[in-house]
């Protein structure tokens, strides 16, 4: 595992989506799992400035997103496709076709279409304040494949700033399972602000156990964690166990 530590939201994205872009100039037809949530909207800021700017080109990316909320359709400004299509997808050159989304017609082939195209090359994650990763939600054992899922009590609560009422957050959503993220080739997983420390503190020191999704990332042989100074603050002295840059 490498941690990288930096000053701020933006060093985050400017580093992870410099990441991104040289996996896609490495590969051009790569394989990317991607992340919705508040986090990730600044690295994805930065792929379109890449692809203004320096001609980085998405023409031949794929793209998996980890999870959509159920009983939103893709015109409805909460669900994830829509998120998407905002910040990333309609201000690049990427097929609509090449971007795929779970959803309650294709969750049980979500995970074969994956394994179909070649497995994904790199996987970008937030991670949730109860440490939950895509919506694998604290609970008793590690989901192994993409599934229908009951959102937890605090996810609710948390996603509900998007919205005008928690009554209108769904309760259910569908999820890569942790097996599924497990076997990306990469993962990248960002975190910002001090509401993450914990999360960040439990998925760096263990143990690994469902009750924190994310700790069983620690498995993954070729982890990336990128934080900024706020989410970093409950690590001190924890320079031996990971690689510290
Ligand atoms: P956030 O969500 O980026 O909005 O904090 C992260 C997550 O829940 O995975």
């Amino acid at each position: 595992m490498k941690l990288i530590i930096l000053n701020n939201e933006n060093e985050v994205a400017k580093k992870t989506a410099q990441i991104i872009g040289d996996k896609i100039k490495e590969k051009p037809r790569t394989n990317l799992g991607l992340a919705t949530g508040s986090t990730p909207i600044k690295t994805y800021e930065y792929l379109v400035k890449m692809h203004n700017e320096e001609g980085l080109s998405f023409k031949n990316v794929i793209t998996y997103n980890l999870d959509e909320y159920c009983s939103l359709d893709q015109y409805n400004i909460n669900s994830y496709r829509y998120f998407m299509n905002q910040h990333l997808f309609s201000k690049i050159n990427i097929k609509k076709d090449n971007t795929h989304f779970p959803d309650e017609d294709n969750f049980d082939v979500y995970d074969s279409l994956i394994n179909s195209c070649g497995g994904i090359d790199l996987q970008l994650l937030g991670i949730g304040v109860n440490a939950h990763i895509g919506f694998n939600e604290p609970s008793d054992a590690f989901s192994l494949y993409t599934s229908h899922v009951n959102l937890s009590e605090s996810t609710i609560k948390e996603n509900s700033r998007f919205f005008d009422t928690i009554d209108e957050v769904p309760k259910t959503a569908i999820t890569m399972g942790i097996g599924t993220i497990m076997k990306a080739k990469k993962i990248v997983l960002i975190a910002c602000g001090e509401k993450k420390e914990d999360a960040i503190f439990h998925l760096i020191k263990g143990p690994i156990m469902p009750k924190y999704p994310a700790s069983v990332l620690l498995l993954h042989p070729d982890l990336t964690i990128i934080v900024d100074n706020k989410a970093a603050r409950k690590l001190k002295n924890m320079e031996e166990k990971c690689k510290i840059t």
